[in-house]
């Protein structure tokens, strides 16, 4: 399947335009952006002789009983006990079971979101996916409001709701779920151990407070099976963030995808400096070799897939 290979040739290329800092042909590139639908089908198909999204993007309750015991995906030393609050938690089918989208965003938290005027073209799209509940109200303007899928690692209940120490941090965090209505609250809670108090606290302030997001716990297998997708087209990435998660999992719902919030550069195109997130004071940790992510190296391929049709990265402004 030479159409889907990404030899290093073509990510070297990528990369020179991206670190030339060459605004003019990245725009171009943006302007002049069609898709190709023959390959959105090709990779659809590719991809889902890896995974199928519709079953790995959650568990079902049928798979556990209370009391059943596991072994983290990434930790296999270690085990987790399928408790009574997360078993009432999980979903009966797939959230994702038969639907189907005309356009999807996926958006990612990079701070290039900052004053790209991105939030109403964002929130236009059928079906909206965003990460690490990342906020919203008041960024409106840049990233939309709209939220049909959000994910959220375990680790964001220390990093953005105090850890749950306090009850105020208790009622952002209720409020902001409450927001969600009905939207899918997608937890990757068997990756590896360490979460697993956040996800009990989660989970029971879901029940106690009666909240209406559907909660997803990805399967066992989600993660090595798209690792082992873009393994097979050569790009060696040791685990997938969890954005380039999102594309891969959404390329089965949806016809055209639309990326936004993909940066992982501290400086734009004209050398102005970039926040890694949009909305707190992170620093950029993804340099080192010691750090499980190799977004850079998942941007290039993004931006190969763009120029491809595959895809459609936004990166500057929208209006
Ligand atoms: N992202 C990006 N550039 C940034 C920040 C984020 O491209 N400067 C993308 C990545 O694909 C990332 C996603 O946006 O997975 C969501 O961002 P974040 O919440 O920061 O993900 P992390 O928690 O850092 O990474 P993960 O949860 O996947 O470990």
């Amino acid at each position: 399947d030479g159409e889907l290979s990404f030899s290093r040739s073509m990510i070297n290329s990528s990369d020179k335009v991206i670190r030339k800092g060459g605004s003019s042909i990245f725009q171009h590139a943006v302007e002049g952006w069609k898709i190709n639908n023959s390959l959105v089908l090709e990779i659809r198909k590719n991809i889902l002789r890896f995974l199928d999204a519709e079953r790995d993007v959650s568990v079902v309750k049928s798979s556990f009983k209370p009391g059943d015991v596991i072994h983290y995906v990434l930790d296999r030393r270690r085990t987790l006990n399928i408790s009574q609050d997360l078993h009432r938690l999980l979903p009966e089918v797939s959230p994702m079971k038969n639907r189907r989208f005309k356009t999807c965003a996926v958006v990612g938290n990079s701070g290039i979101l900052l004053d790209s005027g991105c939030g109403k073209e964002i929130d236009s799209h059928d079906f909206v996916i965003r990460c690490n509940l990342a906020p919203v109200v008041e960024f409106a303007a840049d990233v939309g409001t709209k939220s049909d899928f959000i994910t959220m690692n375990p680790s964001v209940v220390q990093r953005a709701f105090g850890g749950f120490r306090n009850e105020s941090d208790r009622e952002k965090f209720v409020r902001r779920l409450s927001m969600l209505n009905d939207s899918v609250l997608w937890i990757p809670a068997f990756m590896v151990k360490g979460g697993e108090k956040h996800v009990e606290w989660v989970n029971a302030l879901i029940l106690k407070n009666k909240l209406k997001v559907r909660t997803a716990y990805p399967s066992l297998r989600l993660i090595h099976a798209v690792r082992g997708y873009w393994l097979t087209n050569k790009v060696h990435i040791k685990r997938p963030s969890t954005g380039l998660l999102m594309y891969t999992l959404a390329t089965r719902f949806c016809d055209e995808i639309h990326l936004y919030g993909f940066w992982p550069f501290p400086k734009d195109v004209h050398g102005k400096p970039v926040k890694y997130h949009y909305y707190d004071d992170l620093k950029y940790r993804y340099f080192s070799n010691a750090s499980p992510h190799r977004m850079p190296l998942e941007f290039k391929t993004l931006y190969v897939l763009h120029n491809r049709g595959a895809l459609k990265l936004t990166t500057g402004n929208c209006v």
